[in-house]
């Protein structure tokens, strides 16, 4: 059987702590004496930077299908000049974010048609899924309520981030075997060795 790629996302709200997850499980797989390449979403690429900008810290209002086109255009560099080399070489990508948050925030917070996203994030990704995504999944409120200066997403009222939970267990409960859901309120330690021991049983590292 053809190993899985060893592409591994981190996917849930701002403030769940998904960044330091993401950290921890590159750090840990490179003392096993594996490649690991720590990525994000957006602006991981010198385009996807720009990009970043526009999206992030943009005053004026955006349609909805603008900024998931951004969100794609950043994915599109980021898929094939940092994720597949790095794949290719067999090393492992973990990536902070991937076209699941398209789909939890553009899809089921803004509405945009979930068949068109996809299409779109085929072509975007050359159809390159993850093989494993943690989802930390945590409840907005308390999420946000890390947060003092909130970004133009964060600034969204409660109900959209509602929406966006609720997406992201509704992708997670879609594909099962390649989710796993990790209550965010947990300890870090507690998760970490959580995330460590299903990434050692699946790769066997
Ligand atoms: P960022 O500042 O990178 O932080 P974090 O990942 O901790 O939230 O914020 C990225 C923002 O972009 C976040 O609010 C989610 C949003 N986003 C989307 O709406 N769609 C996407 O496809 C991606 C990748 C991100």
């Amino acid at each position: 059987m053809k190993a899985p790629p060893r592409f591994i996302t981190f996917e849930g709200p701002e403030g769940s702590g998904k960044s330091t997850q993401a950290r921890r499980l590159a750090e840990w797989l490179r003392r096993r004496g594996q490649e690991a390449r720590l990525t994000y979403e957006p602006g991981d690429t010198a385009l996807g930077q720009r990009i970043r900008e526009l999206l992030l810290h943009r005053e004026a209002e955006m349609q909805p299908e603008s900024e998931f086109l951004l969100y794609s255009a950043d994915r599109v560099e980021h898929v094939a000049s940092v994720i597949l080399p790095v794949l290719e070489r067999g090393g492992f990508a973990i990536s902070d974010r991937y076209v699941d948050s398209s789909y939890a925030y553009q899809g089921f917070g803004r509405g945009l048609s979930l068949e068109w996203l996809r299409e779109v994030s085929n072509g975007a990704t050359r159809g390159l899924s993850p093989s494993l995504t943690f989802l930390l999944d945590l409840p907005p409120e308390e999420g946000l309520a890390r947060f003092s200066e909130r970004d133009r997403l964060e600034r969204e009222p409660l109900q959209f981030h509602e929406r966006v939970r609720a997406g992201y267990l509704k992708l997670a409960a879609a594909e099962p075997r390649r989710f796993v859901i990790l209550d965010a309120r947990r300890q870090p330690d507690e998760l970490a060795r959580r995330i460590a021991a299903e990434v050692s049983r699946r790769w066997r590292v």
